[in-house]
């Protein structure tokens, strides 16, 4: 089969992946006093603080009759349901209180949970860890605790900025990756005089190798054809700038950019939200520019002016998709798009059947693309 050469009709699933920890909310926005709503893989969740200050994420329905647990009330420890007052441990979801037993009334209070999950900070966010659905119809038990920790940006030192920026994107989850990890629209989409023009388009060539549960652009030098790296090029004083940007299911994009002693980082998400919405959060973390006093705001204005075009792209496209054309995905550009939907049937295929994962590389790839 050459699958490769021809133009591949495809659409995104919108299939979201369970087992994965997720970015929920910036840590910033969940304080002691107020519950949070939050939305995760079509799931609506409740999220707070407890008195020590650690969150904490309910699913926001009480498992009597449905209410939001986020109309209740929360002491800092038990959140109570608005309707009929039963009680649940923050942390655990175990009921703690049904007001309306009798003493003679042997219901097992504590064999009841309201949905909960188990909850991490890291990079000034609330993650939270989405397990397999359990079966329609099943209630909730204690939530089992996951195998590995939430993600982090990888940092080369102790000290550095961080920041962050968010966009909800119109669009599902893979419209949001495929846009994130796809070489060909930058010289159309992020033109700025600073960055480069349209007519800067030329050849590139990019080695790609598999990693677990993704692939990485190898470390290169980056495009001679923007004016920040020739900047940074001068800055760092430093012969070589090396860039390696990797992809990981279920949504992680990683990209470490390095010139001496410098060094830029930031791990970007798109989080399903809905099966047509989902939300882009960038969290930076950087030594350059750190004693320049506009550094860290001129970062952030050049993060958030592509994340605003990508943004705005997405809105537009997601016009033109609403009523289902079809659409293909081209070699080479667009051979990363494929390795994600590949990554992602390979990691459903392995759950089904419980064997272990096949990754769809086989070994380390060059593509070649004009941008
Ligand atoms: S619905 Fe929550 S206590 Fe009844
Ligand atoms: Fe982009």
């Amino acid at each position: 089969m050459n699958a490769e050469s021809t133009p591949q009709r495809q659409t995104p699933d919108s299939l979201m992946l369970y087992g994965f920890w997720y970015r929920a909310l910036p840590s910033g926005q969940v304080t002691r006093n107020r519950l949070q709503k939050a939305m995760l893989l079509e799931m609506p969740l409740v999220i707070g603080r407890d008195r020590q200050g650690k969150a904490f994420a309910l699913r926001d329905a009480c498992p009597h009759r449905g209410m939001p647990l986020s109309c209740g009330r929360f002491d800092g420890q038990q959140l109570e349901c608005s309707y009929h007052g039963w009680k649940f441990d923050a942390h655990t979801g175990q009921c703690r209180l049904i007001p309306s037993l009798t003493s003679d009334q042997e219901l097992k209070v504590d064999r009841i949970y309201a949905g909960s999950y188990p909850c991490e900070e890291s990079d000034d966010y609330v993650w939270v860890f989405i397990p397999e659905p359990s079966p329609p119809g099943a209630g909730f038990s204690k939530a089992v605790e996951p195998s590995f920790a939430a993600p982090r940006v990888p940092t080369f030192g102790a000290k550095y900025k961080i920041a962050y920026l968010t966009a909800d994107l119109p669009c599902n989850v893979d419209h949001g990756i495929i846009g994130l990890m796809d070489p060909a629209h930058g010289p159309f989409v992020h033109q700025a005089w600073w960055w480069r023009s349209r007519h800067s388009i030329h050849e590139k060539q990019k080695n790609f190798e598999p990693i677990p549960m993704g692939f990485r652009m190898s470390a290169h030098t980056p495009s001679s054809n923007s004016a920040p790296y020739k900047l940074l090029r001068l800055y760092a004083d430093a012969d070589s700038i090396t860039t390696t940007i990797d992809f990981v299911l279920p949504n992680l994009r990683l990209e470490t950019i390095r010139a001496g002693k410098y060094w830029f980082s930031s791990l970007t998400t798109v989080t399903p939200i809905t099966r047509t919405h989902c939300r882009i959060d960038v969290v930076a973390c950087w030594n350059i520019f750190r004693w320049v006093p506009f550094g860290p705001a001129l970062l952030k204005f050049v993060f958030a002016k592509f994340v605003e075009q990508d943004r705005q792209t997405m809105e537009n496209q997601s016009e033109g998709l609403k009523h289902n054309p079809h659409l293909m995905l081209i070699d080479d550009a667009d051979r990363p798009a494929k390795w994600y939907f590949q990554l992602k049937a390979a990691y459903l295929e392995s759950r089904s059947n419980g064997a272990e994962m096949r990754h769809p590389m086989s070994g380390a790839v060059t593509l070649k693309w004009r941008s």
